[in-house]
């Protein structure tokens, strides 16, 4: 249970940078590191819509998880 609420700690503040990469990598174990990399990369997919896209569409790497703006919109107004 611990080891969850650290990974959805870190799943929340690294992409807003309250915590730093190599700060929250030296409290985990490269084990709990790659599971977290795995959660954010392949099943949540956190840079589809958290990273700059370049002029072909590809992601820039440099800028992964920095913040873009968004492709789509709500289909209706949102209050
Ligand atoms: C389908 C697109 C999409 C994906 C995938 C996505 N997000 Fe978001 N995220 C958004 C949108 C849209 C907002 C803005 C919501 C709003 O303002 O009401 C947002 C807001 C946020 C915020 C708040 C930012 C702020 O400054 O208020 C954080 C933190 C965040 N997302 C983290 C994540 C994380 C971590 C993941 C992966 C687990 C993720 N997001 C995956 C679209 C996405």
């Amino acid at each position: 249970m611990k080891r969850l609420i650290v990974e959805l700690a870190l799943l929340v503040c690294l992409p807003v940078g309250w915590v730093s990469p190599s700060a929250a990598a030296d409290q985990l174990s490269s084990a709990e590191v790659r599971r977290g990399k795995y959660l954010v990369v392949e099943v949540a997919r956190c840079g589809d819509c958290h990273t700059p896209l370049n002029d072909k569409g590809e992601p820039v790497t440099e800028k992964w998880l920095q913040g873009t703006v968004l492709l789509f919109k709500p289909t209706v107004a949102m209050p």
